[in-house]
């Protein structure tokens, strides 16, 4: 089966934390339309094991390839450890990227000591793949992986500037610090969410990687080699909305809200999935 360029290209995630991708998407290759997916019944995906992340993970893939997608990209640090590359095998009919390799490559780039320290969750930090990945590109480097479980909660509760927050920040920074990082990637799609506040506990001296740019550029080269970018259309100033469609599978209004916080548009149209229809 050829693929068509202009169809949507498939986004998803655990819950809200695949937007700060889609919003990237949005700014890099404005022409193109997402069909984002937030499985906000099962989030958190952090704290699940490989074999359940990796079926919620088909089970949403199947979808979008129901709604007919030309690309899918999996916006979870999480599922991109423990599923991307089985499903890429199952799923031949699409090219599939994650976000890990993405950013492993932009923190060996960015680090000057070699000392990178990766925060993610339980899940992303327990597989592996970053330290695989990094330690390949960069045999030099040494890596701290952190796992951080309280932010995603924080973060999908909408208490992003609050002193609480600051003080779970530092409980997960400091150690990395102890070990002078002078490069931390942010590898949770929600945690650019938290960006500033890590910033702060951070300091100057830190460079805090955020995997979503490199992912976007990921998928813009493989779609400009696969022959599959968009036909230019008509921009509403620097991003265009109007074809995005955002399914999630439960609390519509609460995604909305939230997607509406972060992504400079005026309105999302949100549709409640059930997962039963999986
Ligand atoms: N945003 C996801 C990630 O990048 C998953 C967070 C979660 O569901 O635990 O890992």
């Amino acid at each position: 089966m050829s693929l068509e360029k202009n169809l949507p290209i498939g986004v998803f995630d655990s819950g809200v934390g695949g937007l700060t991708v889609a919003k990237e998407i949005m700014k890099q290759l404005p022409n193109e339309n997402i069909i984002y997916f937030g499985d906000t019944a099962r989030v958190p995906y952090g704290n699940k094991s490989r074999e359940t992340v990796t079926e919620y993970s088909r089970q949403i893939t199947t979808f979008l390839l129901s709604k007919k997608v030309k690309a899918i990209v999996i916006a979870c640090n999480t599922a991109s450890a423990f599923a991307l590359e089985t499903l890429s095998k199952e799923f031949p009919e699409v090219p599939m990227i994650g976000v890990v390799l993405p950013g492993a490559r932009a923190a060996a780039e960015a680090s000057q000591n070699g000392k990178i320290g990766v925060i993610g969750t339980a899940g992303t930090v327990r597989s592996g793949l970053y330290e695989r990945y990094l330690t390949g590109i960069r045999p030099d480097c040494q890596v701290y992986g952190q796992a951080c479980p309280l932010f995603v909660p924080l973060v999908e509760e909408g208490w992003a500037n609050d002193p609480i927050t600051e003080q779970v920040v530092h409980r997960y920074i400091d150690p990395l610090l102890d070990n002078w990082v002078d490069t931390i990637v942010l590898g949770c799609t929600h945690y650019p969410l938290l960006k500033d506040v890590i910033e702060q506990v951070a300091g100057p001296d830190v460079t805090l990687v955020n995997p979503a740019y490199e992912t976007a550029l990921e998928l813009k080269q493989m779609l400009t080699e696969g022959d599959l970018l968009a036909d230019e259309r008509k921009k509403k100033g620097n991003y265009t909305y109007s074809n995005h469609t955002f399914f999630v599978s439960d609390g519509a209004e609460q995604f909305r809200a939230f997607a509406n916080s972060i992504l400079p548009c005026e309105m999302i149209e949100t549709k409640d999935v059930n997962v039963k229809v999986f």
